[in-house]
């Protein structure tokens, strides 16, 4: 069976072919990054406008690489939410078009469910049940995974995601955006010992996060620098270092703690920032330590993109759980609320 998988939730129009006993057979990406670039984020009005251009001939050139016709299809995947209204909008009436027109199903698929599974694209793939650290640009959550669509939430942010703590520190140190990647190629140069940020909600008991204090712990010292003239860019390097291993470790005590909770010992790490180099040697010294193993998709499947939602979508899909002639989209969506695939 084959599904062809759509994402437009944020900035990036991503289409995926994926096959249930071949896997990912074709994929490939429009990134609206330069665009939204000179604005400092992503303006939505702009990027619904781009997904409506590249949606179609992305389609076409993927079913074209992977070497099939339309008619080949036996499902047809979209991210239905939770993202920006409009963006999520032209995926779905894309999707719910194509699949009308060739008389197959559409099925909707949650984008942070793509990210969850993300790592099954890969080889070799993680066994249920385990834990699972999300951490996109507007989520960080523990999840507890016992098998595909059965999610408990174990702990999230109560302020600033993971990736939005990356992107609003990176503003501060003037790099451009989005800012993790670029903080992260400048923390490579950055002296760990410079500064000591806050670890934050390590103490408390649950499993919780707060990224806000430790932007503003940088902030202060961006602004302490600035007023004694010293903020060059060996500076900034300390600060991008000394901030992204706060990050790091805060994500990989966390996740012990959860681990630990469920008494697991599988790890799952997805989500743009799980691309980080760092975060990812962190959770992977955690997990040896442990005898455990960690689990992260390939870089470019961290991010956004449509393999993950194609492969989503085949779970749904053989489960029966198809999307009903609306098109609905969910701007807000809590994953927990999901449908277990063997209800
Ligand atoms: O998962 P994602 O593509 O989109 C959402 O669903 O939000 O995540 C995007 C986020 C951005 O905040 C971006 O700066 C961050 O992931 N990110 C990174 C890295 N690559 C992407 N953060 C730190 N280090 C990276 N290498
Ligand atoms: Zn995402």
């Amino acid at each position: 069976m084959r599904v062809l998988g759509i994402e437009s939730s944020c900035d990036e129009t991503g289409v995926a072919v994926y096959d249930d006993t071949q896997g990912l057979i074709a994929h490939a990406l429009h990134t609206q990054i330069a665009m939204h670039a000179e604005y400092g984020g992503v303006v939505p009005e702009l990027a619904s406008r781009d997904h409506i251009r590249r949606v179609v001939p992305l389609v076409r050139k993927v079913v074209a690489e992977s070497g099939m016709e339309l008619k080949d299809l036996d499902a047809v995947a979209y991210t239905a939410g939770p993202g920006l209204i409009g963006a999520l909008l032209v995926g779905a009436m894309a999707a719910r078009s194509l699949a009308y027109a060739l008389q197959i199903p559409a099925v909707p698929v949650h984008h942070m469910e793509g990210h969850l599974l993300a790592p099954l694209l890969e080889d070799p793939r993680p066994d249920f049940p385990f834990v699972a650290l999300l951490v996109s640009g507007g989520h960080t959550m523990l999840i507890k995974v016992s098998a595909p669509g059965d999610y408990q939430l174990l702990g999230q942010s109560v302020d600033d995601a993971a990736g939005e703590a990356f992107d609003k520190t990176a503003k501060l140190l003037g790099l451009p955006y989005p800012g993790g990647p670029y903080l992260e190629k400048l923390a490579a140069g950055g002296n760990a010992r410079a500064y000591h940020f806050p670890r934050p909600m390590l103490n408390s008991p649950n499993l919780d996060f707060s990224f806000a204090g430790l932007k503003t712990a940088v902030l202060t010292a961006v602004q302490g620098a600035q007023r004694e003239g010293t903020l060059n860019d060996r500076v900034r390097a300390d600060l991008a270092r000394c901030f992204t291993d706060a990050v790091s470790e805060t994500l990989v005590r966390k996740c012990e703690r959860a681990l630990n909770y469920c008494r697991l010992n599988t790890l799952v790490a997805a989500g743009g920032v799980s691309a980080n180099s760092a975060i990812r040697d962190g959770l992977t010294s955690l997990m040896q330590k442990r005898g455990g193993k960690v689990f992260f998709a390939r870089r470019e499947f961290c991010t956004d993109n449509g393999a993950m939602i194609a492969l989503a979508g085949m779970l749904r899909f053989k489960a029966g759980q198809f999307a009903a002639l609306g098109v609905d989209v969910f701007p807000r969506w809590p994953l927990d609320k999901l449908r277990p695939l063997h209800a």
